[in-house]
Formats: C-alpha cells, sequence, structure tokens
C-alpha cells in the first residue's frame, strides 16, 4: 500500500518585541522609506533576552501537537531547520525533543539556510512515506537578530526572529505532501553566509573583532539568483505532482523581498494575491517565513480545505527548493479539555522528567568516579540586539579574508 505523507498540526511563534524601521533608522543610516520601498519590510520582531531559537521552536511546536491533537510521545522524528541554533550541538532538535516530552523521537537538526523549512519538509515527508517514520514534527526556527552585523545596513534591515511548526502523519489516503524539489548550487556559497565559528575560522578575537560571525551577503547578486530560481522551481515541482500553474490556490514564498515575489508572479504569469506576503510584519525569518506565513494564511481562511499550494524557499548555499502540497486536512471535532488538559501536564512532566534524568547523570557520575557534570557556563553578555550599537554603517558586503 502506498503511503502519503498529511499535515495534520501547524503552530507559529514570533517575539513579542516589535522593532520598527524607524527604530533602525536610529541605529544605522537608513530610513523607513528606503527599506519599504526596497524591501516591503516595515517592522520585525526581536527575540528578548530570555527567548531563543529553542524557546521559539518549542512554542511552535507545542501549538501544531495542540492542532493536530497527538500526544508528544507518538512523534518519531523531529526535524528543526535552522541557521541559528540553540547550540553547534546538541542540536535545537533535542532540545525541543526534551522539552515536548517526545519520548520516541529522533531528532536533529537541518542547515539550508532559507531553504530549510521546504529540505526539512521533502525530508519528512520522504520518511514517512518510506514508511520508517509515521509521526513527523518539521519545525523551522530561527533568531536572526543574534547573528546581524547591527552596524551593517545592508542586512540588518532585513531580518527578524520567529519560529513556525508542521506535524506531519502518514496515511493511506492519497494527498498531503504531493511532490518536493531540492537544488543546491554550492558556488554561490560566499554570496550569503556567516564565515566564522566553523572549522575554517574557529572562533578568535580576530573573528569577533572583524564581524564574522554575522550574516554577510552580497544583496544584489542573491536577488538576482532569487528571482532567477523562484518561479522555475513552482513550475517544476508543480508538473512533478501532475498539477498545471491554473489548479495552484495558494503560493507561499518565502518572505524575503515584496519586489522579489511580485518579479517571481510575473514569470508565472500568476496574479499577486496568490501569493501570501507577510514580510511586511516579519522580515525575512528565513527557515521560520514559510511556516509562519502558512499558519497566518489558514487562521485568515486563505487556505481553505483541499487547496494545492505551493511553497518556494531559496538562500544562503546556495540552495532552493518548493513542495507541492494539498491542504487535505481533516476536519477534527473540537479538542477537549481534558486532552488540552492533559498536554500541559504532560508538558509539566517532561520538564521534570528532564531534570531528574540530569540528576540522575550526577549521581551516576560520582558513582562511577567521572566526578560530578560541569554546567556549561552562562553567556556573558547581552545579546546584540539588546544593546543598539553606534550609528555607523559598515559595509559588510564582502567576507573578510
Ligand atoms: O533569504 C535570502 C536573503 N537575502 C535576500 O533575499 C536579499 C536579496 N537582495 C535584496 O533584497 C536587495 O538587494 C537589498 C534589499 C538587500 C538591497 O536592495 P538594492 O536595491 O539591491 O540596493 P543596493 O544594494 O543596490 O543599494 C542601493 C543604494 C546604495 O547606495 P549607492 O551606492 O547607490 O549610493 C546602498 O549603499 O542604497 C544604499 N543602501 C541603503 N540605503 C538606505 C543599502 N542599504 C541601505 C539601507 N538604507 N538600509
Amino acid at each position: 500500500m502506498e503511503r502519503y505523507a498529511h499535515i495534520t498540526g501547524w503552530g507559529m511563534a514570533v517575539p513579542e518585541r516589535i522593532m520598527t524601521n524607524a527604530d533602525l533608522a536610529e541605529i544605522v543610516d537608513t530610513s523607513d522609506e528606503w527599506i519599504r520601498a526596497r524591501t516591503g519590510i516595515r517592522e520585525r520582531r526581536i527575540a528578548g533576552p530570555k527567548e531563543t531559537t529553542g524557546t521559539l521552536a518549542i512554542e511552535a511546536a507545542q501549538a501544531a501537537v495542540e492542532v493536530a491533537d497527538i500526544d508528544p510521545a507518538t512523534i518519531d522524528l523531529i526535524i528543526v531547520a535552522t541557521s541559528t541554533p540553540e547550540y553547534v550541538f546538541p542540536s535545537t532538535a533535542c532540545v525541543v525533543q526534551d522539552a515536548l516530552g517526545a519520548l520516541n523521537a529522533g531528532a536533529f537538526d537541518l542547515s539550508a539556510a532559507c531553504s530549510g523549512f521546504v529540505y526539512a519538509l521533502s525530508t519528512a515527508s520522504n520518511a514517512i512515506r518510506s514508511g520508517a517514520h509515521n509521526t513527523v514534527l518539521v519545525i523551522g526556527a530561527e533568531t536572526m537578530s543574534r547573528v546581524v552585523n547591527w552596524e551593517d545596513r545592508g542586512t540588518c534591515i532585513l531580518f527578524g526572529d520567529g519560529a513556525g511548526a508542521f506535524l506531519l502523519q502518514g496515511s493511506e489516503q492519497p494527498g498531503g505532501v504531493l511532490s518536493c524539489l531540492l537544488r543546491a548550487d554550492g558556488s554561490g556559497g560566499s554570496s550569503l553566509m556567516i564565515p566564522g565559528g566553523g572549522s575554517r575560522a574557529p572562533a578568535s578575537f580576530d573573528t569577533v573583532r572583524e564581524h564574522q560571525h554575522c550574516i554577510y551577503m552580497d544583496g544584489k547578486e542573491v536577488y538576482r539568483f532569487a528571482t532567477r530560481v523562484m518561479a522555475s522551481a513552482v513550475k517544476e515541482v508543480a508538473q512533478m505532482g501532475g498539477l498545471e500553474l491554473e489548479q495552484l490556490q495558494v503560493i507561499i514564498p518565502h518572505q524575503a523581498n515584496q519586489r522579489i515575489i511580485d518579479s517571481a508572479a510575473r514569470t508565472l504569469g500568476m496574479p499577486e494575491e496568490k501569493f501570501v506576503v507577510n514580510l511586511d510584519r516579519y522580515g525575512n525569518t528565513s527557515a521560520a517565513s514559510i511556516p509562519i506565513a502558512v499558519c497566518e494564511a489558514v487562521a485568515q481562511g486563505r487556505i481553505r480545505p483541499n487547496d494545492n499550494l505551493a511553497m518556494v524557499g531559496f538562500g544562503g548555499g546556495l540552495t532552493w527548493g518548493a513542495a507541492l502540497v494539498k491542504w487535505d486536512v481533516m476536519e477534527k471535532a473540537d479538542i477537549s479539555f481534558w486532552h488540552r488538559a492533559r498536554r500541559r501536564a504532560s508538558y509539566e512532566m517532561a520538564k521534570v522528567r528532564s531534570v531528574v534524568r540530569r540528576g540522575v547523570r550526577q549521581v551516576e557520575g560520582m558513582v562511577y568516579g567521572t566526578g560530578p557534570l560541569r554546567p556549561p557556563p552562562e553567556p556573558s553578555q547581552m545579546p546584540p540586539a539588546q544593546s543598539p550599537p553606534r550609528k555607523q554603517p559598515v559595509d559588510g558586503k564582502a567576507p573578510p579574508k
């Protein structure tokens, strides 16, 4: 029997703090007019001191689990697409697994920059279709504010923070994720990158001084690449799924720039109304932008049952990808008070379980003579977003040597 991967839950989370274009104009040499005219962005959300990629991912995941109305212990696999993970390792997916009490899940992070969510959706769908997994949680989560150079007006105006999640479940009923297209061109890697902090340029005083842990982007090059690949990816993924462009009701593009979206709409010959756009309020949230846009479109009634959707992403790598989805969500009875209460209690239990397991490890360490575990150091500085820097633009287009 052939198996299909259906989206049965979805959720999003964004920080409360709003940073407007006017706020940015106090930090770098820019203006609301310039940002709106060149990008369409009016404001973005910025994580507060207690918010991280992990906390946003957990909130979005819990919302998706709620919509799907499942027990977190039934989740087989958790994939977090992110370029701003909680740590290099352990993965942010493991942080989510622990918080949800997803005791039977494997968990890993996926790195494909702004295309990450489409890559993760494709991976999850294939895992389900192969029969290896049945219930997979896919999350796109970012705190881009922690990796932008707040002195570089060419990039800091673009990005924002947030997370979105889908819960996918397998069934023999045709539908769900119909086709996926993933592509990469590593020759364009230097057009959009964080050069420092990897094995090539490990963290040092120099890498920090030179802002190598921040985003470097050749905006024009990325713009050209995006307008080249977006329309063709939508066409190709529709063809792979056996649909004509006219049969697509909604397009959910990566939310990078209104002009890029307009250009894709023109090339495809599709009305702009079919494109979901919320970048005016959130900016570019990288791997989180597509699931956040889907959640909002569902809440607004723009995505209706049995609509055919095309999601299309592009970004660092260079990478791009598209997914064709039949939004054949099953009508669910109202989730009972007891289900909600039990799930909330299970999250509290997950916290207790996590603390107990850490305690057991400490005791084991002493019993087996390896000594107590040393806790990791606390971050000694506030994140950059909390301490806006001097008003002095720096042209950060070329990565430092
Ligand atoms: O997820 C993928 C992420 N990346 C993208 O999608 C980015 C794609 N690229 C873009 O969206 C656009 O290239 C940008 C919005 C980044 C830049 O727009 P642009 O129309 O390509 O502007 P530009 O870089 O050619 O700059 C035009 C002028 C320059 O001044 P001069 O040399 O003409 O005097 C820039 O220095 O605008 C200046 N400029 C700014 N002015 C005010 C650049 N950034 C700013 C700014 N405010 N924030």
